[in-house]
């Protein structure tokens, strides 16, 4: 049996849980837009061709913001093709997907997506192709009240008032040599620079991020940090991660320790943009933009993009593109880059899991059929919903196991909440561990325990194996279900989970 104790204490936080790390990300790749979100005449589909059944999961998972329209694809994307008569609107050939974008869909219907869905708008410009002068057109276009050419335009579009998006992401991955229009450290910051200096002189009141490194393995990762900010501090106020994990040759125990690479990666970010603060004498901080995370079997993958025009036999509409299928585990690794996010919540602002609907994404849907929910929802979905008011600092000691990777990790991984308001402590528990259940006694100092409110957990269904999947016809043949051996004596809980489990627990407390 694994055992873990974690101390929880009322006056130890580390500030608010930022609602916007619950974000996804619609990008204009595979069926993510067209037979994702957006399918005229499907049976589910509102008079804007919006799929009222995708609606419905996005809603229940509780996403608060959505990056869009790339990705990769931005960094070739004319915004003006996307807005206008639709059928005025080019069809043309985005190189990053090899794929044929009719622009049916854009700037108005997302926004319209958006509006219905509740969510905020993460918007990506692009930096590959273009500059200074399609940003800050773009900018005026969507916030601009009216009287000038593009915010007139916008009105002559259909959309009377602004769309007012706040949140910009300076271009994407730029530091990627796949990248259409790929830029060394030095061109990239000074470019986003006046790009986002112009931006603001139409909008002084919209949030800047700049691109940070596509991910930690990166050559230049660090010094492309650094240099950018070097170029940036004073314009913008964040700095994209990203980062991707699969589980490589069966090394289960290294994926399933994957947000200690996250904390690692994170906390590296981190004390780059500090160091770039001190050297600047700058007084605002730097905070982080962690806007394309997710589990990705990538290696397995490489086929869907075969990468000659011969061998993918042309250019197609929305072709399926890494829709990966998620098991049992990848849930739990979901569940720990989470926590991971979670527990960093005083200095990653934005999180965007990548991406949301059919491409690498929690919901799958089929075209003219039906849309459900992968393993990785659900974790998702849960810390949404309960992870309110302040971030705990637990304090948290494990029986530790050895990794390829990683070394030795700690077996149960930890994050959690408070909220003064409604009276609720939210605990969001992972047992990484593959053979063994694993005993966790928490502490709880400040408060009174009270009752239980719910206690649920993801594991292996009984006679099946960790990488049974919930697809198609078997959908939500992984899920959560009550977990029973959860015990409150006195200030303590007391908590068992099942080997590789995802858990939350809700309690009521009182204050001391
Ligand atoms: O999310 C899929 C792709 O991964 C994005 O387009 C790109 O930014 C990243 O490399």
């Amino acid at each position: 049996m694994t055992r873990a104790t974690i101390t929880l204490d009322r006056d130890f936080t580390a500030g608010p849980v930022p609602r916007r790390i619950f974000g996804s990300f619609v990008e204009h790749m595979g069926r993510c837009v067209y037979t994702g979100i957006y399918e005229p005449g499907h049976p589910s589909a509102d008079e804007n061709g919006f799929r009222r059944d995708v609606l419905e999961l996005v809603s229940e998972m509780g996403v608060t913001v959505v990056r869009y329209p790339g990705g990769n694809f931005v960094s070739g994307y004319r915004w003006e093709d996307g807005v206008g008569p639709v059928a005025e609107r080019p069809r043309r050939l985005d190189g990053a997907w090899h794929t044929l974008e009719t622009n049916a869909f854009g700037l108005h219907e997302f926004a319209g997506w958006a509006k219905q869905a509740g969510v905020e708008i993460m918007e990506a410009i692009n930096l590959g192709t273009r500059g200074v002068d399609a940003a800050r057109a773009l900018v005026e276009y969507a916030n601009h009240p009216g009287g000038t050419y593009y915010s007139d335009l916008r009105r002559s579009n259909g959309a009377e008032e602004p769309f007012d998006i706040k949140l910009w992401c300076l271009g994407n991955e730029m530091d990627g040599p796949w990248q259409i229009g790929h830029k060394t450290a030095d061109e990239y910051g000074r470019l986003a620079q006046e790009a986002g200096k112009a931006m603001r002189l139409v909008d002084p009141s919209i949030e800047l991020v700049a691109c940070g490194s596509s991910n930690s393995g990166m050559p230049t990762f660090g010094e492309w940090e650094s240099t950018v900010l070097g170029h940036t501090y004073d314009v913008v106020d964040y700095i994209s991660l990203h980062a991707y994990y699969e589980e490589t040759e069966g090394d289960a125990a290294s994926f399933l320790a994957s947000a200690v690479d996250m904390d690692h990666f994170i906390e590296s970010v981190v004390a780059t943009a500090d160091a770039v603060r001190a050297r600047g004498k700058h007084s605002k901080r730097i905070n982080l933009s962690f806007d394309e995370w997710n589990v990705w079997y990538a290696r397995r993958d490489g086929d869907d993009m075969p990468s000659t025009i011969e061998a993918r036999g042309g250019w197609y509409e929305h072709p399926r593109v890494i829709e990966d299928h998620y098991n049992v585990t990848d849930a739990v690794v979901v569940g720990t880059l989470l926590n991971s996010l979670l527990r960093h919540g005083d200095r990653v602002a934005i999180a965007n899991q990548a991406q949301l609907v059919n491409v690498i994404a929690p919901i799958l849907t089929e075209e003219g059929g039906a849309a459900w929910r992968q393993s990785i929802f659900w974790p998702f979905a849960r810390m949404s919903e309960l992870a309110r008011g302040e971030i705990l600092r637990l304090a948290v000691s494990s029986d530790r196991h050895e990794t390829n990777r990683f070394g030795d990790v700690d077996t149960v991984d930890a994050a959690g909440t408070y909220d003064d308001e409604t009276g609720r402590v939210a605990l969001f528990l992972v047992n990484r561990g593959l053979d063994e259940a694993a005993d966790v006694t928490v502490a709880v100092r400040g408060l009174q325990p009270g009752q239980v409110v719910r206690a649920e957990v993801l594991t292996i269904p009984e006679g099946a194996d960790r990488f049974l999947t919930s697809v198609g016809a078997d959908a939500d043949r992984v899920g959560l279900t009550p977990l029973r051996e959860v015990t409150v004596e006195g200030e303590t809980l007391s908590v068992r989970l099942p080997a590789l489990s995802w858990a939350v627990v809700e309690l009521d407390v009182t204050r001391d």
